[in-house]
This record gives structure tokens, C-alpha cells and sequence, in this order.
């Protein structure tokens, strides 16, 4: 065990630049003190191949220098992450990519002037010998992004290596989109933490692949949509899960993905159908379920929660606003564990932008997913 150092960053020009979506979430800055000794401590521990988590616009990351094997493979002790499953490289600005990685399709320079900084992590071919090989388990490729958070940009810059982060949470446990969840996971286990407050989009970046100059398979979808990309490049192809290319199950190209994830400690069972079948297949379980003297849970959209009665109720937020749903997620994953309620059931929504991602996480956390049509 080490003891790890929170750094407190709530500087009035940092907390004003972050999204207001999740306001309700960032109760935990009242009160902490501002540390301006932050940036310059939280870089040096990376350059010392020292493990820092920080927040980025989708989840908190779990750093350190992607060229030093021995800190690349703390992350993987810290975390209890399988090895064959390769880690995001983060930079803060493109000529970072010089030496990391091989000369690559134009319609990846596009695609990084349209979504960078953001969550959109792209698959490029490695230069050999710029990265540890933990960082890349050994694949041709390597993921990298531009994170558009303005903490995680600043240690970058100060840092100035490039740093591999994957999501800051316990492997398989819901990635964490506040401080509070990285300290519960991987406490004295890690040397420092940035804290920034609540994350933005509440689920990982969309990870993409090019499978030529014309072609985008997306193989984990996230904050940039199929329909974003689509609309930003209308004359190329953006292959999404529906056709077939980036179902995990059938094409492995992004190893992450067949890992269990997300999960909550009890049995959550997803809801698919219609928001009426759904409400009354949920209140039926749940009644059956407490019969039983089961603690249960229910993560629902704010149309339809008050319907349920549960010991663990989550509030998604509007089904019209899956934003708000995306951001809320991990947090309320945690939350039935903290809870400790076992039996939970959530509903489902629409595959549409975010809601895409929303339901890929979903379906991973779930032990059962039930189609009522
Ligand atoms: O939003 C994010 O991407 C967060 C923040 C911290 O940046 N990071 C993150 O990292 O989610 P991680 O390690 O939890 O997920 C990385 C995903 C995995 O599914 C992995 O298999 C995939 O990216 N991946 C990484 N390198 C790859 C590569 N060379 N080819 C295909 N997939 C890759
Ligand atoms: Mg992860």
C-alpha cells in the first residue's frame, strides 16, 4: 500500500470550463481547499513512472508515461486489468504523434480536426519501439485521443510524455466519473489523484478503426455518435454495430470489449420493450423480488420511477435527454452496490446518438437482458 495524494484543482477559471450537465453531481468540491502546487506534482510523479488518475471529458483515467514498461505495468497490477487488453495513449497536442506512430490514412488527420480534443479514440498504426509493448499487447495498432478536458490537457502538456490511460476503476467494476469512485477502488494503490470534480459525457470515448481511406468501423461507441461522424463525413462509410463489423463477438477488434464490464456487485437485469410493457414487466419483478425479502433496485428513466416501488430507486433523468442519462450511469451502477441491493432491473431506451453507447454499457453490466417484443 502507498498512500495516495489527492490534489484538490478547483480554481475559479478550471471549475467554469467544465460542462454544467452534471452540476448536481459535483457536491463533493464544496468545502476543499484549492492546491495550485497540483500541476507541477501530479507531472513530475508521471515523468517518475508514477501512476496519477485524472479527470478527462468522459471518465477518470489512470495514467502513467506509455514509454516506461515498469509504470505502464503498475496500471495493470493497480487495476487487475488482463494483459492482452491494450491501453488509450493520451496526448495534448498532435505533433505529439511524431515518432508514435506510423504515417496513416488522411481520413485520420480529418477525423482528429473535426473531433480532437474529444472523446474519440483512434486506431493508428504503432511505430515500433515508441511505446512500452504492455501499452499496445503487442498489436500492430495503437489507440490514441486528445482528451478536451482542461486538466487532463494541462498535465499532459506539463508532463509532456505521452500518457496511456485506461478508465481508473478496479477492472470489471463501472468506470468512475467522479474522484470519489477512484479512491474507493484503487486507494493506496496508486500514487496520486487529480481531482476535477464530476466528468462530462459519463461513458468512454468512441473508439474507431479505418478499415481503408473511405471506411470507419466503430468498434465501442461513445460520445462522438455513428450519427455525428456520418453527418461530418458524408462520403464516408461509418460502419457501426448493425452491420456486423464491430459486434465484439464476432470481430475482436477491439480486445476490451469481450471482458465483462461495468458491473454492479448484484444481478441487473436489462428491460427491453416498450416504456409501458416495460414498466409493468419491472413492477411485477421488483414486487416478487421483495416477497422474496430480496434488497432490489431499479434504474429508471423520470417519466416512469415514481411508478416503482424499489429500495434503491435511480433517476436516469428524461428519456428526451439521454445526455443526462449517459452521465448519470456509472455513478448509479455504484450506487446499488453502496447500497447493497441485489435484485435491479433497469430500462432501456432508444439506440439513437448517445443511446447507442448508453445501451452497449447497459448490456455489458447486465446478467440478463429481456426483450419484451
Ligand atoms: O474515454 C476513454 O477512452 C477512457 C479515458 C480515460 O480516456 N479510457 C478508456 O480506456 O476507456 P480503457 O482502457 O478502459 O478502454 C480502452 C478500449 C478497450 O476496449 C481496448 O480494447 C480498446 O480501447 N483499444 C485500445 N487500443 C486498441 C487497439 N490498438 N486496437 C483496438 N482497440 C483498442
Ligand atoms: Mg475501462
Amino acid at each position: 500500500m502507498m498512500k495516495t495524494k489527492r490534489w484538490m484543482t478547483y480554481k475559479d477559471n478550471v471549475k467554469s470550463s467544465f460542462r454544467g450537465q452534471n452540476a448536481q453531481h459535483n457536491h463533493n468540491r464544496c468545502g476543499t481547499h484549492e492546491d495550485s502546487a497540483w500541476l507541477e506534482e501530479a507531472a513530475e510523479t508521471l515523468q517518475g513512472g508514477g501512476l496519477v488518475a485524472f479527470p478527462t471529458e468522459t471518465v477518470y483515467g489512470l495514467g502513467a508515461d506509455a514509454r516506461n514498461t515498469d509504470a505502464v505495468a503498475g496500471i495493470f497490477r493497480a487495476k487487475g486489468r488482463p494483459s492482452d487488453n491494450p491501453l488509450i495513449v493520451h496526448i495534448a497536442d498532435s505533433d505529439q504523434l511524431d515518432g508514435l506512430v506510423k504515417p496513416y490514412p488522411t481520413l485520420a488527420r480529418k477525423l482528429m480536426e473535426l473531433f480532437w480534443p474529444g472523446p474519440l479514440t483512434i486506431v493508428l498504426p504503432v511505430q515500433s519501439g515508441a511505446l512500452s509493448p504492455l501499452v499496445t499487447a503487442n498489436l500492430p495498432t495503437v489507440g490514441v485521443r486528445m482528451p478536451d478536458h482542461p486538466l487532463a490537457l494541462e498535465l499532459l502538456r506539463q508532463a509532456g510524455c505521452p500518457v496511456a490511460a485506461p478508465s481508473a476503476n478496479r477492472s470489471g467494476r463501472p468506470s468512475p466519473t467522479e474522484a470519489s469512485h477512484v479512491l474507493d477502488d484503487l486507494d493506496g494503490l496508486i500514487h496520486g489523484i487529480v481531482d476535477g470534480g464530476a466528468t462530462g459525457v459519463g461513458l468512454e470515448s468512441t473508439v474507431v478503426e479505418l478499415l481503408d481511406e473511405h471506411t470507419i468501423a466503430i468498434l465501442r461507441p461513445g460520445g462522438i455518435t455513428l450519427e455525428k461522424l456520418r453527418r461530418a463525413l458524408p462520403d464516408i462509410a461509418v460502419l457501426g454495430g448493425e452491420d456486423g463489423v464491430s459486434d465484439q463477438e464476432e470481430a475482436p477488434r477491439s480486445p476490451g470489449m469481450k471482458y465483462i464490464h461495468y458491473a454492479p456487485q448484484g444481478e441487473l437485469t436489462l428491460v427491453e420493450g416498450s416504456p409501458e410493457q416495460t414498466e409493468a414487466y419491472i413492477a411485477a419483478r421488483l414486487a416478487e423480488a421483495s416477497a422474496r425479502g430480496e434488497r432490489t433496485g431499479v434504474l429508471a428513466f423520470s417519466e416512469s420511477i415514481h411508478r416503482y416501488e424499489a429500495d434503491v430507486k435511480m433517476d436516469m433523468g428524461s428519456r428526451q435527454k439521454l445526455d443526462e442519462a449517459a452521465a448519470r450511469l456509472y455513478a448509479a451502477l455504484r450506487c446499488f452496490d453502496e447500497e447493497g441491493a441485489v435484485s435491479l432491473w433497469a430500462e432501456s431506451c432508444s439506440e439513437e446518438g448517445i443511446g447507442r453507447a448508453l445501451m452497449n454499457r447497459l448490456s455489458k453490466a447486465a446478467s440478463k437482458v429481456i426483450k419484451l417484443n
